[in-house]
């Protein structure tokens, strides 16, 4: 399953990054959104497999395509029970805010596994801590900051002081924020993206060491699939912060809402792809270039049993196939 259909996903996130990032820095999150979902669907729908979405843009009566429960791919569309049963987390825009300002790291993404292999999250907030391959085992979710931070520095050789640690800029983490600052690690603030943030804490290399505090638990289902084929670590606990939610886990079968996910928990899959292309520059991904005629894309593609990480970099020339390609 995972040689053969990332290439076809890797088309999917990149499809959709082309058509998202004409909206780049136009101010209006919304179509960079509906532009990403619609483009992300229409591909999804061409690939050779019996789709169900697991993390989506929100329940059936909420979201026109992308939905929970949603079935895609040409499985699906034709009756064809032939084709491989797999389930797929989705995030067509991840940082809409980040497109719709022309601010980095901005991503369309995805995951995909066997049946059952990506935790059915609601939509509700995650608490997370998330560290790199070096720092596993070492962080405890309940642990103070001062404490994880103590173990990641030791993990890592090197003195609090040197570690570098994203946190989304909220009023709801000044309590954290105070404490990363108290024990004396640097802070990189951001205004979304704790996804693309996640994967970059656990790629050496980055200037990353760990990413702290409460963003979107779907968010956190797609991390656990990145982190499992990059070895990392996130410990996730749903955060119920609106009412209702409490009753909606329930009835999606969450009884106990201190529970502390595990990577593998949020993410047990066997077989894992993830896919995410770059809109705007990143981290770790280049956002989309246009050049006349032909475009330029830069995405990650990893598979977890097949053990590959692929840093991708496509040159586009189905619209004019004899522009002149430049080395960059
Ligand atoms: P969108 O792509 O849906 O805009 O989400 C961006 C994001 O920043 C996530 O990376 C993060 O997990 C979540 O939103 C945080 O939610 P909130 O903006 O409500 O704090």
């Amino acid at each position: 399953m995972e040689r053969t259909l990332s290439h076809e996903f890797l088309r999917v996130v990149e499809q959709a990054a082309i058509a998202t990032a004409h909206t780049m820095g136009q101010g209006d999150r919304h179509l960079s959104d509906q532009v990403a979902v619609e483009e992300m669907r229409k591909v999804m729908d061409t690939l050779e497999i019996n789709g169900t979405i697991v993390i989506g843009e929100g329940e059936r009566d909420e979201a026109p395509m992308l939905y929970v429960g949603e079935r895609v791919g040409l499985g699906a569309k034709n009756g064809d029970r032939t084709m491989p049963q797999i389930d797929i987390a989705v995030d067509p825009l991840e940082g809409t805010n980040l497109c719709a300002m022309g601010a980095p790291n901005a991503i369309a993404v995805l995951a995909a596994s066997e049946r059952g292999g990506l935790l059915n999250a609601p939509d509700t907030y995650m608490d997370k801590i998330i560290v790199g391959p070096s720092c596993k085992g070492a962080v405890d979710l309940d642990a103070p900051p001062k404490d994880n931070l103590r173990a990641v520095a030791r993990r890592l050789d090197r003195d609090v002081e040197d570690l570098v640690v994203i946190v989304l800029d909220r009023p709801r983490h000044q309590k954290l924020i105070d404490d990363i600052r108290e024990a004396g690690a640097r802070i990189r603030l951001i205004g979304d993206g704790d996804l693309s943030a996640g994967i970059s804490a656990a790629v050496v290399g980055t200037g990353v060491h760990a990413v702290m505090g409460i963003g979107g638990a779907p968010e956190g289902v797609l991390t656990a699939a990145a982190l499992r084929c990059l070895n990392g670590e996130i410990l996730g606990r749903l955060v119920v912060a609106k009412e209702g939610q409490r009753e909606r886990m329930e009835a999606m079968g969450i009884k106990d809402l201190t529970r502390i996910y595990s990577t593998e928990d949020l993410a047990p899959g066997k077989k894992i792809i993830f896919a995410a292309c770059g809109v705007t520059d990143g981290n770790l991904l280049k956002g989309v270039r246009y050049f006349g005629e032909g475009t330029r894309t830069s995405s990650l593609v990893m598979t977890l049993e097949d053990h590959k990480v692929q840093f991708i970099d496509t040159v586009h020339l189905e619209k004019r196939p004899d522009i002149k390609v430049r080395f960059f």
